[in-house]
């Protein structure tokens, strides 16, 4: 790899190219982010989003800081807590800023050593999700085999495709590999208010594929399940904890309930740099994102011309809670799909990992 990978690339100045996920679908627009503060305000705002994109581009911020500073270690440490603190729940983030300042404090080519190390972050990444994925589709199969199917399908939530992780994404490797090895597989698609990163991003990515799809507003997925219309869900996750409970986008707690009433495989996929083996207890330590009233009150899309527009769906004066995340407890989980094999969600199974 060269620094080029599908979400994000290194232009010809050096500079991070990244697809601003604003505008898809309707418009692939990129931005290009030349410093460490670009870099926290597209984390921030959402041109980049995804718990591994958020660390490979925080990654990326660290070597910019590094070419801004001229490779000054006070000053690209300071700025880096700010790429450090632009979204709260996403460990990726931290992981990848942490290992970059390893580098920083003990390098004596900042700026080089830096690119190379973000190189290779990306790298280490787009390896995790092709393991993801075959393993995750072995699953598949073993499925189909035990229950007889002749095709199979998969309900997930949110986006963890190449556009939250390179190069394959998370819960969607598996889903691509199955394509690759011939199984018939159909995704219900859950649209995911209020950002709508299902609708927009994984129809998408999906489509674009040629992988058959639905999407299904947000409360659809219970019932689906208790007409057998579900045979395994599969969601990426933001943040795990040492005891298996798992932080990811809102509302995938409440699939993961109905998958367990209805005794459908209920699966995180997730790099092992997702775990937070700091963190003891997910339900009551991970830190949830507030995020705007206005991205539960707004909706953006295009109009029967075909131009962007944002209209609001909400009485003006009308309060809205936005919560960014919630935190399906290990109980509900079956198990984690890893690049290090399948791993049951308690303590005892994560421990080894570290
Ligand atoms: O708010 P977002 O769009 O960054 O939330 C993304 C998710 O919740 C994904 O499921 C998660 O980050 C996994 S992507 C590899």
């Amino acid at each position: 790899m060269h620094g080029t990978y599908k979400p994000l690339w290194l232009d010809n100045n050096g500079d991070l190219e990244v697809i601003d996920q604003r505008y898809l679908p309707f418009e692939k627009k990129t931005r290009i982010l030349h410093t460490g503060a670009d870099v926290s305000q597209a984390i921030t705002d959402m041109t980049v989003r995804g718990a591994g994109v958020i660390g490979n581009v925080a990654a990326f911020g660290v070597y910019l800081l590094a070419r801004e500073y001229a490779g000054d270690k006070t000053k690209i440490t300071e700025q880096a807590q700010i790429i450090r603190a632009s979204r709260p729940t996403a460990v990726n983030l931290m992981w990848a800023v942490d290992r970059m300042l390893q580098v920083v404090a003990q390098s004596q080519h900042v700026i080089a050593d830096c690119k190379a190390e973000a190189i290779q972050i990306c790298d280490e990444d787009v390896l995790r999700t092709q393991d993801i994925g075959r393993i995750g589709c072995d699953i598949i199969e073993d499925i189909m085999q035990r229950k007889a199917l002749t095709s199979f399908n998969i309900l997930t939530h949110c986006n963890a495709g190449w556009l939250g992780i390179v190069d394959s994404g998370s819960a969607l490797a598996p889903i691509y590999e199955a394509q690759r090895r011939g199984i018939p597989i159909h995704v219900w698609v859950d649209e995911t208010r209020p950002r709508n990163q299902g609708a927009s991003l994984t129809a998408w990515e999906l489509l674009d594929a040629g992988i058959q799809h639905t999407i299904i507003p947000d409360n659809t997925g219970g019932h689906l399940m208790q007409q057998g219309m579900v045979d395994m869900v599969i969601t990426g996750a933001d943040r795990v904890a040492l005891n298996g409970d798992a932080a990811n986008k809102i509302g995938t707690y409440l699939k993961a309930l109905a998958a367990k009433d209805n005794d459908v495989p209920f699966y995180i996929a997730l790099p092992t740099n997702t775990f937070d083996f700091a963190c003891q207890n997910g339900v009551k330590d991970i830190s949830i994102e507030m995020r705007s009233e206005d991205e539960v009150h707004m909706m953006r899309g295009v109009d029967e011309h075909g131009l962007p527009q944002i209209i609001r769906i909400t009485p003006e004066g009308t309060k809205a809670a936005n919560y960014g995340f919630d935190v399906t407890p290990a109980r509900l989980i079956t198990a984690f799909i890893t690049e290090a094999g399948c791993i049951t969600p308690n303590k005892t199974a994560i421990s080894r990992l570290k």
